[in-house]
């Protein structure tokens, strides 16, 4: 019997893996939000991450009934995996999209997660769901693996077939068969991990890594501007010794490098040891919107510009250059610690859909048309928050909105050097 692959959950993870491994099977697209489903059908993708070509819509069945998928054989789940409000891990989407599984799969399915998790999750929060669904046993009805996910919103230079894949298996039947599909799509080659424990914690510590790598670099830039130093002068000298690593401050938003390390941390505490590193940079992460604000003010002062009176235009708003993901974006806080001040805001994003921002945020927010009409020195400060290719395109035309010897923050230090008399963090 020639395989059948059911993707659970096909958003920014979930699509391309399934055009993708359309080429070589037949696939089911299924998702529980049916306006995705509608939208897919008509082969539109609201994040415009993903192009879907006709022939690739033909090939997958996009669906929302669960029914559809009892023919597969193998299911690779891909549903979101964020953290709640005490940002514990929220794994709502896991258990029911394994509950999905367990309720059609039959003998010798396979099933894999990709989703990101803590390691030991797969086997003891999403197995158990598979086997009281399905009534089955794993490892002797079903086998089931886990292959972690590395694409990376907005990149057109790291796809799925040039990223190498990691692959972990319950046992040696289902490691063949993982292993085959996935060779089967990925030119950059497949890794056995030696556990599907091994597979997720790899997953969880990459972006652990990049969080406490960019959390240093922020530490440093807080101390730096307090010194009157200019960060970036500081680490391109810094570059040139042969093992200095090349990391720039920055807000750390996202639905990746800003919450898996709390996936970590929360199985670490839940084994009794206390994490203090990894949460440490979290918190200064998650305090750099505040190191902006107050960056703003500092400069307010010391031009003596009445807090009160000053106009703010942000440019960018998505998590981070060139995508219009807005999941867990640091914008949103830098923008509420001016509104919790009644500052005048307004922000632009070419790229953002508009109903996707909080109904606050969306008040605010300037569309394309509203931006030509925009009057020239209105604002006192830009904080270039996201510099997306269309912002850096017509910066000149954004400049012209800002007051003479207005402040610029450039935030990712887009601009060319000391071009706009900008600071960078
Ligand atoms: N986006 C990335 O760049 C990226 C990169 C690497 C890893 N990941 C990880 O991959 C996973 C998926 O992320 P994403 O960005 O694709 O999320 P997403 O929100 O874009 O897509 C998930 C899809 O799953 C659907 N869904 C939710 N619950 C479901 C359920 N019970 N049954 C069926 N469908 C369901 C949603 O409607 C959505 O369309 C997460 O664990 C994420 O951390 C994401």
């Amino acid at each position: 019997m020639s395989d059948i692959i059911s993707i659970i959950g096909v958003g920014y993870v979930g699509l391309p893996l399934a055009i993708k491994l359309s080429k070589y099977f037949k696939v089911y697209g299924y998702d529980a939000n049916n306006e995705r489903i509608d939208q897919l059908k008509k082969g539109i993708d609201i994040f415009k991450d993903q192009k879907i070509s006709n022939k690739e819509k033909k090939k997958i069945k996009f669906t929302n009934n669960i029914n559809e998928l009892e023919n597969s054989n193998i299911f690779i789940v891909t549903v979101p995996t964020p953290v709640k409000k005490n940002k514990n891990p929220d794994l709502s989407h896991l258990i029911s999209a394994s509950k999905t599984v367990g309720s059609v799969m039959k003998r010798n399915s396979i099933v894999i997660y990709e989703s990101t998790v803590y390691p030991g999750c797969t086997e003891e929060v999403c197995v158990p769901v598979l086997e009281k669904y399905s009534k089955l046993k794993a490892n002797f009805d079903f086998f089931y693996g886990y292959s972690p996910e590395r694409i990376n919103v907005g990149d057109k230079k790291h796809k799925i077939e040039n990223i190498k894949k990691i692959v972990s298996s319950s046992n040696k039947y289902s490691m063949k068969k993982i292993f085959k599909v996935y060779n089967s799509i990925i030119r950059a080659g497949v890794y056995k991990a030696e556990s599907i424990k091994v597979a997720e914690a790899a997953k969880v510590i990459e972006n652990t890594q990049r969080d406490l790598n960019i959390a240093l670099i922020n530490e440093l830039s807080i101390i730096f501007s307090k010194l009157g130093i200019n960060t970036n002068e500081v680490l391109n000298a810094a570059l040139t010794k042969w093992n200095f690593v090349k990391y720039e401050p920055g807000l750390v938003g996202g639905h990746c490098v800003g919450v898996d390390p709390y996936y970590l941390t929360y199985k670490s505490k839940k084994i009794g040891y206390n994490p203090k590193v990894i949460l440490s940079g979290r918190k200064t992460n998650d305090q750099m919107s505040k190191h902006v604000y107050d960056l703003v003010n500092k400069y307010a002062k010391k031009n003596h510009i009445d807090k009160k009176r000053y106009k703010v235009l942000v440019l960018g708003y998505s998590f981070k250059e060139n995508c219009s993901d807005i999941r867990n974006s640091k914008i949103e806080d830098l923008v509420n610690h001016f509104l919790k001040k009644k500052t005048y805001i307004r922000i632009h994003d070419p790229l953002v859909i508009i109903t996707h921002l909080n109904e606050y945020h969306q008040k605010l927010f300037l569309e394309k048309s509203e931006i030509n009409n925009l009057k020239d020195n209105f604002f006192d400060v830009l904080i270039l928050a996201v510099p997306h290719k269309e912002i850096l395109g017509k910066f000149k035309f954004f400049k012209k909105k800002i007051k003479k010897n207005s402040l610029i923050i450039d935030i990712k230090s887009a601009l060319e050097k000391n071009k706009f008399s900008q600071i960078t963090l």
